[in-house]
């Protein structure tokens, strides 16, 4: 059995969401929003990290307090569209280390094609969220976390804006021990495989390469 996924109905992941989507919006404010809803999901993607308790003295008093302790994080952007989640992220968890796996669509098969991954030495000692805006067949995510999992990481999440019914079947099929966050679950894929309605191609809106 799958992990049931965490789909955000929070309005103001909502609102960006809007703006996001609209064919009107800029490159500027397109990576604006990706890195403020990225914000937003990993707030809950990392509700489950451990604390331990602390002394610490405040101007008025000695007190105990909490801070997070144990499990260290890294994150995995796949090239190029998650490159547009790492800053929102990394704003959250400055710590954290950040690899990267390049990973295309082949235009005519939709299959993904790998070119790249550079990945912490540390990595199995580390929980890892993998970060994409789009899921859409579920290809690309199954077969970067595939290759996370084949260095030895035992704790993976994935972190995406828009998920295809498709690609979360997909995925919780290949990996039911993966947590899925998403601001969306949309309708279906069309012929193409895009994400209906989606928001388009999400590399070429961050790059501007359209
Ligand atoms: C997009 C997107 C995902 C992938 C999702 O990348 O960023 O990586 O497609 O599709 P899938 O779930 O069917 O695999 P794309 O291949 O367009 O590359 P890019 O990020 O370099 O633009
Ligand atoms: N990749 C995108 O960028 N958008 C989609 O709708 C599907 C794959």
């Amino acid at each position: 059995m799958a992990i049931t996924p965490f789909i955000a109905d929070h309005p103001l992941i909502q609102h960006k969401l809007t703006l996001l989507r609209d064919k009107n919006t800029g490159s500027k404010e397109f990576r604006e929003l990706i890195a403020e809803i990225t914000m937003l999901l990993c707030y809950e993607a990392t509700r489950d990290l451990p604390l331990k308790e602390v002394e610490i003295e405040t101007p008025m008093a000695v007190t105990k307090t909490q801070v997070i302790s144990g499990r260290k994080l890294a994150f995995v952007p796949i090239l190029r569209a998650g490159l547009g989640m790492v800053d929102g992220v990394m704003q959250l968890v400055p710590a954290a280390k950040v690899g990267h796996i390049g990973l295309y669509r082949d235009p005519e098969t939709a299959l993904p094609v790998e070119y790249y991954c550079k990945l912490p030495n540390d990595i199995a000692n580390r929980e890892v969220i993998v970060l994409d805006p789009m899921l859409a067949t579920g290809g690309s995510a199954i077969d970067a976390i595939t290759q996370i999992k084949a260095r030895g990481v035992k704790n993976i999440k994935f972190m995406c804006i828009i998920a295809a019914p498709e690609g979360l079947r997909a995925l919780q099929d290949a990996h039911p021990d993966v947590k899925i966050y998403c601001a969306s679950l949309d309708d279906h894929l069309d012929e193409h495989k895009y994400i209906i309605p989606g928001l388009g191609d999400a590399g070429d809106r961050i790059f501007g390469t359209k």
